[in-house]
């Protein structure tokens, strides 16, 4: 099966739900500091499904996971909290079932009426849910008469409420797992050209399978990040103390090779920041790519190179991010990444950013508003990019 295959999903508009009982499998793992949710983008995100459901006269129970318990009733990761920001963005109550599964549950989820809001606790609390154990997915999918899935971001995990469910009652797309679908599909699929990727993140080796992808579909792809000392040293340069994956060199030149083959315009920095130390004082400077010093390390793209990344952005139809260019937590080391985030956001382009380190950096920028889609997928999103078909989306009936 191709990406493209599993474009086509039936989604809520699809289906009547009035009166009905819908199981909705959410990405509530949001997270949490003390208790307390320090990002409840994920959680606003699902809105639209969640008011479209409760409007058509549904009564909605969510099953999500928090974190990875590992089939233990860990208190931490209890969706309490979750349950608590989700009736106030509702402003009307969410119900929280003591478990996911059982007499009680089951109880809950048989009186509750058209309108109203069950969210069920942690399903990684039993290890069934990972496993896909099909009597889990039975138990749950006994809850409800139809099941949505809009948790894009859990979507490449074949676990039992993102997947074996749909083998129980019929099982359509969400909003959210519609509009994911859309835009970070389609920008793989059947991009409107010219196509750039910006591909950055500490490490080569967790976006092998992403720049491999990449290469047969962009027209240009720019590298930046600590994985670019990679590459630039794979092209017989020093990078000093930088980051540097001595394994990957030879996977680099084969990428670098790649490019040429697939006639893609590869973007490499020609000039980076170096700094004496990792740390947000450091004494740094830019230099060319060839002018390393053998002690210092390379914590951000140079002036240069996020000049000539910003061009190669501007006449772009589409576009795809993921990963910083540099240490952007750091001011001093901010520059590369602040200097995309403005091209991204200033350029006409359907423009996707995924990855939690872009979306911090774009949200400090203050552009994320001039961004088409911002996924709320991590490890979802880069399967898409890498072209892998995920389980919880092609499990979904087919329009
Ligand atoms: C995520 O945060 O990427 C998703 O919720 C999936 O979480 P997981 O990696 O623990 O499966």
């Amino acid at each position: 099966m191709e990406v493209y295959e599993t474009m086509n999903k039936q989604t809520i508009q699809d289906v009547n739900v009035q009166g009905k009982k819908v199981f909705v499998r959410v990405d509530f793992n949001v997270p949490m500091k003390d208790g307390v949710i320090t990002n409840d983008t994920r959680v606003r995100a699902t809105l639209p499904t969640l008011n479209y459901l409760l409007e058509q006269g549904a009564a909605v129970i969510l099953g999500s996971h928090l974190g990875r318990p590992k089939g233990q009733r860990v208190p931490e990761f209890t969706l309490a909290p979750v349950a608590v920001r989700l009736g106030e963005l509702l402003g009307r109550e969410v119900k929280l079932a003591p478990d996911c599964v059982g007499e009680e549950v089951s109880k809950m989820a048989a009186e509750l009426k058209s309108g109203e809001v069950l969210l069920l606790e942690n399903l990684r609390y039993h290890k069934e849910e990972e496993k896909n154990d099909p009597e889990f997915a039975k138990a749950l999918a006994s809850l409800a008469d139809v099941a949505v899935n809009d948790a894009f971001g859990v979507s490449h995990r074949a676990h039992a409420s993102v997947e074996g469910i749909t083998k129980f009652i019929p099982a359509v797309a969400g909003y959210l797992m519609e509009k994911e679908i859309k835009f970070v599909g389609q920008a793989v699929a059947d991009p409107v050209r010219p196509f750039v990727a910006i591909i950055g993140g500490a490490k080569v080796s967790d976006k092998i399978g992403v720049i491999d992808n990449l290469l047969t579909k962009v027209d240009t792809l720019i590298i930046g990040g600590g994985m670019a000392n990679t590459f630039v040293a794979a092209q017989g340069y020093s990078v000093g103390k930088s980051l540097l994956e001595e394994d990957k060199l030879d996977l680099a030149r084969q990428l670098i090779a790649k490019a040429k083959e697939t006639g893609v315009n590869l973007l490499l920095p020609t000039d980076m920041v170096v700094a004496d130390r990792f740390a947000p004082d450091a004494e740094h400077k830019n230099v060319a790519v060839d002018e390393i010093p053998a002690d210092w390390m390379a914590l951000d793209i140079g002036a240069d190179t996020a000049k000539a990344y910003a061009a190669a952005l501007e006449d772009a139809k589409t576009v795809v991010w993921n990963g910083p260019m540099g240490v952007f937590e750091m001011d001093a080391f901010a520059h590369g990444t602040t200097a995309v985030a403005k091209a991204v956001a200033a350029s006409d382009a359907t423009s996707v950013v995924g990855g939690g380190d872009s979306i911090s950096a774009l949200q400090k920028t203050g552009l994320s508003d001039q961004i088409t889609h911002i996924s709320t997928g991590g490890g979802a999103s880069l399967e898409f990019l890498e072209g892998k078909v995920l389980p919880g989306i092609a499990a979904l009936a087919d329009k």
